[in-house]
């Protein structure tokens, strides 16, 4: 019999410790999202932490499309930036409609890499003044975060996850340049996975893969001066010499918003999660234009 109650004390006591588990396993999360389509596929995974117990405080700049207040899921510290909502707006709008003129290739080229270069300056401006913002950056000290989640797209949530010296975990669709790959040291040999914008498949011909190969070795040429300031930032800012991929590099998870379904298989490392499905949490009935669009589709294909 003694043995029976020992058990049951055993069993008591080890429900109490899971109940205990339950009552701290909320933890505090500091978020520095990406703007735009990136944040709206972000917050639907922020309302589930939220339900899951973890409290939030989102980074964001005070000029912003999509971040807005939400109080019953994550609270809201924005940061001054040396921009207005018009120019933002005024910038966002003439690359989108870029897309519809038709130009030649090369004026087209230069176009992109002159808006890309305007863009960019938007958010490297934004990250400069966050980083810059000493209060602001003593208040996320003294707050002691558990860890930090943030889109790479931008490296700044990474370079303030390096100064508060907390892990981070990476939620991204992708990332350009490869930076994936090197700062994981995960394999992507060109001759099986192909680089975004080709529009290649993981089955390539001998003549894609160069091309592929090629494209890869120009790719460096946008990256730097998209990046490179970066680099410089976080070299200036946490006082040690770094490239992009090496601040990377320190990413404890990447959460990738990619599926076999809609992306070729490639190598991953085991921190490099693919959670593709995650897209579809907020789904809806397509409406009536996209039926007929479909079905169109799919007699035309017979
Ligand atoms: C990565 O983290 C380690 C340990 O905290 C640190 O020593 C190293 O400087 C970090 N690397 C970069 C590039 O920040």
């Amino acid at each position: 019999m003694a043995p029976m109650f020992h058990f049951k004390e055993c069993f008591a006591v080890i429900l109490l410790l899971l109940a205990g588990l339950n009552f701290t396993s909320g933890g505090k999360l500091l978020v520095i999202p990406m703007d735009g389509s990136h944040w709206l596929s972000m917050k639907p995974v922020l309302k589930q932490l939220r339900q899951n117990g973890h409290e939030m405080l989102i980074v964001a700049p005070e000029i912003n499309v999509h971040i807005k207040p939400s109080e019953d899921i994550y609270s809201l510290k924005t940061y001054p930036v040396p921009f207005t909502y018009q120019e933002m707006d005024e910038n966002i709008r003439a690359f989108g409609n870029q897309v519809f003129e038709d130009l030649p290739f090369l004026v087209m080229v230069a176009r992109t890499i002159e808006r890309l270069k305007k863009t960019s300056a938007f958010f490297l401006a934004g990250c400069t003044h966050l980083l810059n913002n000493q209060e602001l950056m003593r208040y996320l000290e003294q707050s002691k975060f558990d860890a930090l989640f943030t889109d790479p797209m931008l490296p700044c949530g990474q370079i303030v996850a390096e100064y508060l010296g907390i892990p981070s975990v990476f939620f991204l669709r992708g990332i350009p340049c490869g930076f994936d790959s090197e700062a994981t040291q995960c394999p992507s040999p060109p001759s099986y996975v192909p680089r975004t914008f080709t529009r290649y498949s993981d089955h390539m011909t001998f003549a894609q893969r160069v091309k592929n190969m090629l494209f890869r070795l120009s790719e460096s040429f946008l990256c730097s001066f998209v990046y490179s300031p970066y680099a410089n930032l976080a070299s200036e800012f946490l006082q040690r010499d770094m490239t992009v991929a090496e601040l990377l590099s320190n990413g404890s998870v990447w959460l990738m918003r990619e599926d076999y379904v809609s992306n070729f298989p490639k190598p991953l490392m085991p921190n490099m999660i693919p959670i593709g499905g995650i897209n579809c949490a907020g789904r809806e009935p397509l409406s009536q234009v996209c039926t007929f669009f479909y079905s169109f589709i799919f007699k035309s294909l017979g």
